[in-house]
């Protein structure tokens, strides 16, 4: 269900900021992409929740990309989307990625390989499954071909031997980094943010969890370049805060230089804020609040989170709302970025 929440102002521009903005806003909308799936992702106001939450609690909504149409869904799938129309565009026979043995990306770029007619190669840190479960499973049911590292260290330098025997057999192979968290990556989910608006919302802050930046990126360029002073949190799902937000900044950066637009007018000059007290013990462990947070996300609204990520950030704006750290009048959208599928790994 969704309805218009409160709203906060456009910014105001100087003339010569507005024409920055439309050529960036112009380069944004024409990238090629790949349409994986039909957009937009429907908006729910999350009213029960927000009842249990408390009187503290803003107004809740939630972006629902868990439900995008293609390959189980998730933010990979935006990010995906211009990817591929470049790496297609340049005559692409095999797509090269990396991730966790549970990687959401990796299961998304092994779905894309298949509706595309690439081949897929997987290096993943981890061991291999004597019966894959969730998403090496629907890896392996995608038909990828997955390479085994044994540290997340080693992926960079095997995805780039693996390229390089590829060649030598006469292919034409893509290195897609972890995540897709490249600049044209980012600026597919940018995009999202014209769907927001386009539903009529314009939210005060939007939560929702980060690891290899793209996404937070894409949220904060599309803000800046749409108008909006939505403040975006970034809940982090394994690096620190330092960490984490340089590589955003860097990926805005880049996005100014591949959009045309000023790094003002890509919200450069914003802050990155990334909270990393959710980790808990580290990457892909799920914590006693992230369980809460799963837990009432779908007792109270039949929506169902994945443990490491969404849940993560969830338990990161549940503490905030019971922090009373919104003031009165506030709009909140939580991005729900994906990764059911691990809930069974
Ligand atoms: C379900 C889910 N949510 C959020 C993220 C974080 O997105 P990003 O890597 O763009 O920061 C990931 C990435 O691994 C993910 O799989």
């Amino acid at each position: 269900m969704f309805s218009s929440a409160s709203t906060n102002g456009l910014v105001t521009t100087s003339k010569y900021r507005l024409a920055v903005v439309a050529t960036a806003l112009a380069s944004l909308s024409s990238l090629p992409r790949v349409i994986l799936a039909p957009h937009p992702t429907p908006i729910d106001t999350l009213t029960r929740l927000r009842a249990a939450l408390g009187p503290a609690c803003p107004s809740l909504y939630m972006k629902r990309d868990d439900l995008l149409s293609f390959g189980m869904g998730g933010n990979k799938v935006r990010k995906l989307q211009t990817v591929l129309a470049e790496a297609v565009a340049a005559g692409t026979d095999t797509l090269i990625t990396c991730g966790g043995l549970q990687s959401n990306h990796c299961r998304a770029t092994a779905a894309a390989g298949a509706a595309l007619g690439l081949r897929v190669i997987l290096v993943v840190n981890g061991v291999r499954q004597e019966r894959p479960t969730s998403n090496a499973l629907l890896d392996q049911l995608f038909g990828a071909d997955v390479r085994y590292a044994s540290s997340r260290e080693e992926r960079a330098a095997m995805m780039d031997s693996v390229a390089e025997e590829e060649r030598a057999a006469g292919r034409r192979p893509c290195v897609i980094p972890l995540g897709a968290s490249t600049p044209i990556g980012a600026a597919g989910f940018a995009l999202g943010i014209q769907e927001v608006l386009v539903a009529g919302l314009r939210p005060d802050v939007i939560v929702h969890s980060t690891s290899s930046g793209g996404t937070q990126a894409g949220l904060i360029a599309g803000c800046a370049l749409f108008g909006l002073k939505t403040r975006i949190i970034g809940i982090s799902a394994d690096e620190s805060s330092t960490a984490l937000s340089a590589v955003v900044r860097d990926i805005v950066e880049g996005m100014a230089g591949l959009l045309g637009g000023s790094h003002a007018s890509l919200g450069a000059d914003r802050d990155v804020v990334v909270d990393d007290r959710f980790v808990g013990e580290g990457y892909g462990i799920p914590t006693k609040g992230s369980r809460e947070a799963l837990t009432l996300v779908a007792r109270h609204e039949g929506i169902v989170l994945d443990p490491v990520y969404t849940a993560k950030a969830m338990a990161g704006l549940i503490e905030r709302i019971r922090r009373d750290s919104f003031p009165v009048g506030e709009s909140v959208l939580f991005w729900h970025t994906g990764g059911q599928v691990g809930l069974f790994a």
